[in-house]
């Protein structure tokens, strides 16, 4: 049945991505011709439909740096205060870069445990040392890991100046010798960089300041990554959270609108007098800031949030693996409703969508594009990586880690209250539970895996990509079925005596560990 008839036929059902199926379609194109590139925000483009949720068990630097490095985004959560999660953000856009111009420089009498300070805290081996120490003072030397990282404790105290090789002994490229019609030339700068055999190069004016800085690891990074999502200057892109409460939320906008790409709005109900002032007002004072509303699940909070100025909406209300909402407040909608209801309304303004919980397997990821979403959020999938904050444990014999909603009584107690506007209150139910996922290892390894399932997917259905689907939306030539419970079993793995492992994985589903008893608050 054509999508729209479907959901006329089905008004007043809450649907999930497991009542559905899609039909195939005809395919006159290869595998090749899928590209994935979608949009989070009217000018947030990503590589991948592949959003991290902003909760303390999900998305920090580290796992931010590895989804935009596979094309997707990282959006940091706010259980921290303001200026560690400026600094998060800052990890992530110095982790990777092209012409670094927002330089992290020493002067020549600094101690080497500065430059140890910088190592760990943003990850560089390489820091340009100027005269005064400023990032574009003038260039007198550079010092690398191979000038400090065999010294000894009582070393560390000794200089830069000491350790650092001078000017003259390196190779620098001054800035007309890499440009062409004074546009610097990337590709001229990286073949400079790996003739001179060096770690770095740095790039200076005619007088010998220092302008840019290109490191080799970053050009390893850059061609082991290649669909790695960044900004115009090769930067990662990230996103952050925001909370919906004013102070809190100018304090925060204050510290880390400077770096960070996207924001979003992260409240339980984003339909609120609260948010659209708040949205009203960030677009007032940070006009180029790209924001995200939500989470929503019908098209009249959506437009509410259009009108208001977003750029993005996240749907979802109940619909995440560690969810209570629906069953505490019994609100919400099932994910596949809203998903569509929200993006029909959002398409006719060209904002994109985000859907937000429920995905378990690449097919949820294809039925959320099928229905109009832009790109999906993902906490479950993704906080089972290495990559996710927290340990990885072993429970009889399988490694599973950490995970918790942002509305159990743990992360409500590091801030997360807001989300659920129950800061104020005395008693709290709490709308989340916590528990523990079953390890997929690294981002780097899972997340190709899941994405060949959602190129397998799209294909079957003759879907290109994100923009093939919203154009077949429009003609009104998607097409899908309701799944009875039998046809659910049939869809499912049956009848065998036994289903190995490797089976299972192939689905991401959690079924590779024994359910077990959520611990409720
Ligand atoms: P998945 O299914 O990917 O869902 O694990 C992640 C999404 O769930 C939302 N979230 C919550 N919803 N109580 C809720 O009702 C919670 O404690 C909670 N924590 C997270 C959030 O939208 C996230 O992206």
């Amino acid at each position: 049945m054509e999508i729209e008839e479907f959901f006329q036929k089905f008004e007043g059902a809450s649907l999930t991505y497991n009542d559905l199926i899609f039909l195939p379609s005809f395919i006159d194109f290869g595998h090749e011709a899928i590209n994935l590139k979608t949009k989070v925000s009217r000018e947030i483009e990503i590589n991948i439909p592949i959003c991290s949720s902003p909760m303390d068990t999900v998305t920090e630097d580290t796992l931010a740096i590895a989804i935009a490095l596979q094309g997707g985004i990282g959006f940091i959560h706010y259980n921290m205060p303001p200026l560690e999660q400026a600094k998060q953000i800052q990890k992530v856009k110095r982790f990777k870069s092209g012409f670094v111009s927002d330089l992290i420089t020493l002067d020549p009498s600094a101690k080497i445990w500065d430059v140890v300070g910088i190592r760990n805290d943003y990850g560089f081996t390489s820091i340009p040392i100027t005269d005064n120490g400023k990032s574009h003072g003038k260039l007198v030397g550079m010092i690398t890991k191979y000038d400090y990282s065999t010294l000894t404790q009582e070393d560390l105290d000794k200089t830069v100046l000491e350790r650092m090789r001078p000017v003259e002994q390196l190779s620098v490229a001054a800035i007309d010798e890499i440009s062409e019609n004074g546009i610097v030339d990337i590709k001229q700068a990286n073949t400079r960089l790996v003739d001179s055999h060096s770690t770095a190069l740095p790039v200076t004016d005619r007088e010998g300041h220092l302008l840019y800085f290109l490191t080799r690891s970053d050009l390893e990074k850059h061609m082991s990554c290649p669909h790695a999502t960044s900004d115009s200057s090769k930067r990662l892109l990230v996103g952050a959270a925001v909370e919906t409460w004013f102070e809190k939320a100018e304090e925060r906008l204050s510290a880390i609108h400077r770096d960070v790409d996207v924001i979003v709005f992260d409240t339980s109900q984003g339909y609120t007098s609260y948010v659209i002032d708040l949205v009203k007002w960030t677009k007032q004072h940070y006009p180029d800031l790209q924001i995200i509303g939500g989470n929503v699940v019908t098209p009249d909070a959506c437009q509410a949030l259009i009108d208001a100025g977003v750029d993005g909406i996240r749907v979802g209300m109940g619909s995440g693996s560690i969810c209570t909402t629906q069953e505490v407040g019994g609100v919400g909608r099932g994910q596949a409703t809203a998903v569509y209801q929200c993006s029909k309304l959002c398409q006719q303004y060209g904002v994109p969508v985000i859907a937000d919980g429920g995905i378990r397997k690449s097919s949820d990821i294809i039925k959320a594009l099928g229905l109009g979403a832009n790109a999906v959020m993902l906490g479950s999938l993704l906080a089972s990586t290495n990559e996710a904050p927290g340990q990885t444990h072993i429970r009889d014999g399988v490694k599973v880690k950490e995970y918790r909603g942002m509305g159990s009584m743990q992360a409500m107690a590091k801030g997360s209250s807001v989300r659920y506007g129950i800061q104020d209150e005395t008693i709290r139910v709490p709308e989340g539970v916590t528990g523990m996922v079953a390890s997929r290892g690294s981002v780097e390894e899972w997340i190709p895996f899941l994405m060949q399932g959602v190129r397998q997917g799209l294909y079957k259905l003759g879907l290109k990509g994100v923009e093939t689907i919203h154009e077949k939306l429009l003609s009104g030539d998607m097409h899908l079925e309701r799944r009875s419970e039998e046809a659910k079993r049939e869809g499912d793995i049956h009848g065998l005596y036994e289903v190995h492992m490797e089976a299972l994985s192939s689905l991401s589903a959690p079924r590779e560990t024994p359910p077990r008893q959520p611990q409720l608050n």
